[in-house]
This record gives C-alpha cells, structure tokens and sequence, in this order.
C-alpha cells in the first residue's frame, strides 16, 4: 500500500495519538464524520486569535481580514470542485440544508401536482424527506430507481423513470454500499429529458476528485466534516444562472440588498443565500482542509481508498468466509472506503460495543439510508469507513476485534 504516507499523515491529527482504556484509537467511521488535522485546528485558532470579527459588514482591518479570509475559503472550495467561478459556491450548514434550500427555493417555484422527481434506493435521508416534504405538500409524484443485486443503480428502466421528470437527486456515492454511481451518464440521460439535477456529493467529494463541470450537473452538495474540516458549514454547488433565477431561502443579514418598509431587494449570487452571520471561521477551517487534501493530492487519496477496500474485502472474506456478509460491490474500482457488513446472527450495535472495547470505532445503525435497510432486508449493518489518516494496520486491528466479537457471541 503505498499511495499515501500514512504514518506521516497519523500525526497531523492530534485525537489519533488517544488511546482509549489503554488502546490505540482506532477510528474508522469517517463516513459519519472525519476527523480534523492540525492545520485546521491552528487555522481557525488563527482566526479567533488574530483576526475575528463579523464579516462583509465593519470597515476596520480584521473585519477586512476575516471578510477576505472568508471569502478566499469560498475560492478554494470552487476551485476544488472545478466550478466556473466562485459564485457558484453558497457556504450553508451543511449537505442537508443544500438539499433543502433546493427544495424549498429552485423546486418549490418550479414543480406543480403532477410533476415527477426521480431517486435511488440507496439515498440518505437528506435526499429522500426534502422531496417527500415536497411531494406531500404540492403532489409531486416520486419515482426510484431500484438497485441490482450487485448493489448498483438497476438503469434498465431510467429512460421510462425520467420520462417527463423534472428532476433526478442521486448520490454520487453510496454512504452504506460504498457503490460510485456514474453520475456523468446519470447526468446526460436526465438532460436528455429535460431534467434537471441535484448530486448528493456528501461521500464524493471528500474521496474522489470532483469536477462539477465534467458531471454537467445542476446542483451539488456536499459538507466540510467529512472532509477534514469542521462541523457547520458545508457547501451547495449551483449552476450561476439557476442561483440569479431562484428565489431567496432564508430571510435577514447578509442576503439583502436593501430593504424598504414595502419590501426588499436580494443581494447578489451568492451573499443571497446567506442569511445572518454566517459560520465564518468554520468556513476558513474548510478552506484549511481543502488545502491539506490538496497537498496530499486528491488521486493519492483515491488510490490508497482503493488499496485499502481491497485489503479490507479480501482479509473479511479470508478471515471469516460466509459467516460475515458485506453489503457492497466487491470491484474497488466502482466503490468507494463504506464497508457495511453484518455477522449472520449478530446485531450490528452489539459488535459496534464488543469493538470499542479494542477502541475500535465503527459505525452500527440504519445509517440514514432506511430505505435502502428494508431493501436489503436488514434493520441495520455494522460499516467501517476509511480515510487518509488509516492504514492496513488499522484494518487489522478491526478484523481483530471482529474475530473477538465473534468469538464472544460463539457463532
Ligand atoms: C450520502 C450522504 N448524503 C447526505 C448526508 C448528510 O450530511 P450532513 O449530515 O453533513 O448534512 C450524509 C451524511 O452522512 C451522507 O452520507
């Protein structure tokens, strides 16, 4: 495994020197959330330290400061995603209120009873209750696209699901299934029928080198925690004319123009989406992060997930054979770092809790995928998930404690 220096990239991040009751932290739930490098910690200290004041607003010079800190934050994650120009980027909490400020400003002026969106069995919750919202409030009517039982997008029937659609929300990457999907292609067909579309970029981004303008896509979003950046800010990625044309989302702050006792005036794209004060230094974290994953170089990210699912498949199947099923493509090529996985006759949180006894931590639960669970027929899987800062010895370490577990529910 040699696409990452591993051992080098554990010691930017402070929390994987813990030990817990006497183990090395073995934190292998980044699907959930990543954990952050020093150089995120020292870049938003920075800013509280030296330069903190609210942003766009004061004329004094660490109000300029943090204003074109901010600001910057926003070029680095347009640049990161290939966006055409900086615009394009609207700072929001996170990917679930970029689906919702979609839903709530481009759908809610665009579709009417009758109108169809199409989704996948395998979404998050964050792109499946926006559009139930929706559909419940105005009938839209909601199409899914099934999965094969190579747990992939079945596309056999996309042309009749698209028929007549007027938007496809699809996630790029699977949270549970680790499954890529061919967002490019998934892009064309919906074009081709006059579709619009919104990617849910949230396992995507932080692992694959995105290129927003090689999808074609209409809307993407995706958040800073997972990767590598802090909590509360997130990023919704939009075509600049689709931004001008739809309606304001929250009201108050920033996204004004002017305002006038009979009415207002909307700022520009993107200040327009913004509302009140903003998570300024979350966002300079998140510029922070990008930079870091930007040295490492997002192919070498990449590579080593590949290397590393691979190691991770072939030592579960070695080591426990029929007995541990995984919910997943097995070809690493089409999948990203989400293990999910359950031993026949064992739930999935009492392996979760054997684990942390090894401080090994990994995920246990529906994983906001619900839809998908019932699917695949489970309440619930166990899913280890990767990142930069884990190597092989941390995988060894899981299959470890799994043995354990195993060995402590005497299957
Ligand atoms: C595929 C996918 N979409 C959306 C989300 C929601 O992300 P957030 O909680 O940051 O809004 C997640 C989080 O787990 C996810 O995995």
């Amino acid at each position: 495994m040699g696409a990452l220096d591993v051992a080098t990239i554990k010691r930017d991040f402070p929390i994987l020197a813990r030990e817990i009751k006497g183990k090395r932290l073995v934190y292998l739930d980044s699907a959930s959330s990543s954990q952050k490098p020093q150089a995120v910690l020292d870049a938003m200290d920075e800013c509280y330290r030296n330069y903190y004041a609210n942003i766009h607003r004061g004329v004094y010079t660490i109000a300029e400061q943090a204003t074109a800190a901010y600001e910057e934050a926003r070029r680095k994650v347009a640049r990161f995603v290939n966006a055409r120009e900086t615009a394009e980027v609207v700072f929001v909490r996170n990917a679930t209120e970029a689906v919702n400020l979609v839903a709530y400003t481009w759908a809610r002026a665009n579709l009417r009873s009758g109108d169809a969106i199409v989704l996948s069995h395998m979404e998050h919750h964050a792109n499946v209750v926006p559009w139930q919202m929706l559909a419940a409030e105005r009938g839209v009517e909601l199409r899914w696209i099934p999965l094969t039982a190579g747990y992939r997008l079945d596309t056999s029937g996309l042309d009749r699901l698209l028929d007549g659609a007027k938007l496809l929300a699809i996630s790029a990457m699977s949270n549970v299934l680790g499954t890529i999907n061919d967002v490019a292609a998934l892009t064309s067909a919906a074009h081709a029928g006059g579709a619009h579309v919104l990617v849910d970029a949230c396992q995507y981004v932080p692992h694959v080198a995105t290129d927003v303008r090689a999808w074609d896509a209409d809307f993407v979003a995706f958040s800073a925690h997972k990767m590598l950046g802090p909590s509360g800010i997130g990023a919704l990625w939009a075509r600049r004319d689709l931004l001008e044309e739809m309606p304001c989302f929250l009201g108050g702050g920033e996204m004004i123009r002017d305002v006038r006792l009979d009415g207002f005036t909307p700022n520009d794209v993107p200040w327009k989406f913004e509302a009140g004060t903003m998570p300024i230094v979350e966002a300079i974290g998140f510029g922070a992060a990008i930079d870091y994953l930007t040295a490492i170089g997002m192919d070498a990210v990449r590579d080593h997930e590949r290397e590393l699912t691979r190691y991770t498949l072939d030592a579960l199947a070695d080591r426990f054979g029929a007995d541990l099923h995984v919910y997943g493509p097995h070809d690493v090529d089409g999948r990203g770092g989400a293990v999910s996985f359950l031993f026949e006759g064992i739930h999935a949180h009492d392996i979760s809790q054997v684990l942390d006894e090894d401080a090994v931590c990994v995920r246990a639960g529906h994983h906001c995928a619900k839809p998908l669970m019932r699917q695949l027929g489970v309440p619930a899987t166990s899913r280890a998930s990767f990142y930069v800062y884990n190597d092989a010895a941390d995988v060894d370490a899981l299959v470890e404690a799994l043995a354990k577990a195993q060995k402590f529910f005497e299957i």
